[in-house]
């Protein structure tokens, strides 16, 4: 067959050959028959030295647009089953995101946590700050620095766990108290001090309901010029308002605490029973609720620590973390803090 018209039959059946591929590859296998060394365009360019040169540059020209028409043909194929290729596999590899999965469940902050942190809020409303310290302390800051004297009974070993144990000067409990972080803080930090103290304490106890070893309580401190007795009573009067609800009102009964002069044991009036009821489930008919201890800093305190005791005066308050959580949600077993029972947990 002379060249020409062997150009002209494949420009006549690529379209055909090239719209009947289906997939990429299929059309690379149409490209090297149309276009490879032993397809007929392979074969015309091969013989073109051996032509008529008087035919040569016709043929030649005719192979140049037969080459290129194919050439289009093809990219234009190419695109359009680039373009389906793409459309199915999103399609086939399309995440059903309605399909039902293992769902997590959401934990929630531990009952003593939530406390802890309404509790600082409240106090942080007012401008206090809020501090830490050791649980491992030196028993100067748990009891001497707090006016503690040597024979006091909380000292002995039936009642305070030791570390070290033996001369007074560098003893090392754990600490039995958040109140040595007063000290603490007033020996690094200037008047005036309006701080909060949440943190875990640690006893000699026998497990019951109403005692565990270690417990949490949070600590409060105000030393200021002029501060008075009124400011104690109006700052928890306000916090038991805040954390009991509008209706609460506050009584002082006269204690006695080592750092405090006078000394105070602070009563919220029964949320539940408002006092008129006998045998209520949250005060037992008494009308009241011993909540913490609290008091006016002792001039002893302020010495201890380097503050002048006739310029400055202070407040301070201990309450016990899990009581208040107990006293709040009516709960009747403090060990339920710690048995990590899920029943009792996510009711919080
Ligand atoms: N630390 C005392 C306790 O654990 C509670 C306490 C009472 C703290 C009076 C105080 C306070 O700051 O002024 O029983």
């Amino acid at each position: 067959m002379d060249p020409g018209s062997a150009l002209e039959g494949v420009l006549a059946d690529a379209p055909r050959l090239i719209a009947g591929a289906s997939s990429l590859e299929e059309l690379d296998r149409v490209e090297s028959s149309l276009l490879g060394k032993s397809s007929t365009i392979g074969e015309v360019r091969r013989s073109m030295g051996s032509l008529d040169p008087g035919e040569r540059p016709l043929i030649g020209a005719k192979l140049k647009e037969v080459t290129e028409h194919v050439q289009t043909l093809l990219s234009g194929r190419r695109v359009e089953l680039e373009v389906e290729d793409e459309a199915r596999r999103l399609t086939e590899d399309r995440l059903d995101v309605t399909l039902e999965t293992h769902s997590f469940p959401r934990g929630s902050l531990h009952l003593i946590q939530q406390t802890i942190d309404e509790i600082v809020d409240i106090f942080t409303g007012l401008g206090y700050r809020v501090a830490d310290g050791p649980e491992a302390e030196l028993a100067w800051y748990n009891f001497d620095a707090l006016n503690t004297p040597p024979t006091h009974p909380s000292r002995l070993e039936s009642d305070t766990l030791y570390l070290s144990h033996g001369d007074p000067k560098d003893e090392v409990l754990l600490r039995t108290q958040t109140s040595p972080v007063q000290v603490r803080w007033m020996e690094t930090h200037e008047p005036p001090v309006y701080v909060v103290v949440p943190g875990k304490v640690y006893r000699q106890e026998t497990t019951d309901a109403t005692h565990l070893p270690v417990f949490h309580q949070i600590e409060g401190l105000a030393v200021d010029e002029h501060i008075q007795f009124a400011d104690l009573k109006g700052t928890l009067a306000h916090f038991s308002r805040e954390f009991f609800g509008p209706k609460t009102t506050v009584r002082l009964r006269p204690h006695f605490f080592p750092f405090t002069e006078p000394s105070a044991e602070l009563d919220v009036s029964c949320f539940l029973c408002d006092g008129g009821v006998p045998g209520c489930r949250v005060c037992g008919g008494a009308g009241w609720l011993e909540m913490l201890g609290c008091g006016m800093v002792d001039p002893n305190v302020l010495e201890a620590v380097g503050y002048d005791p006739s310029r400055l005066s202070g407040f301070a308050f201990g309450m016990g973390l899990e009581r208040m959580a107990m006293v709040r949600h009516g709960i009747n077993d403090i060990r339920h803090f710690v048995d990590n029972d899920l029943r009792f947990l996510r009711q919080f």
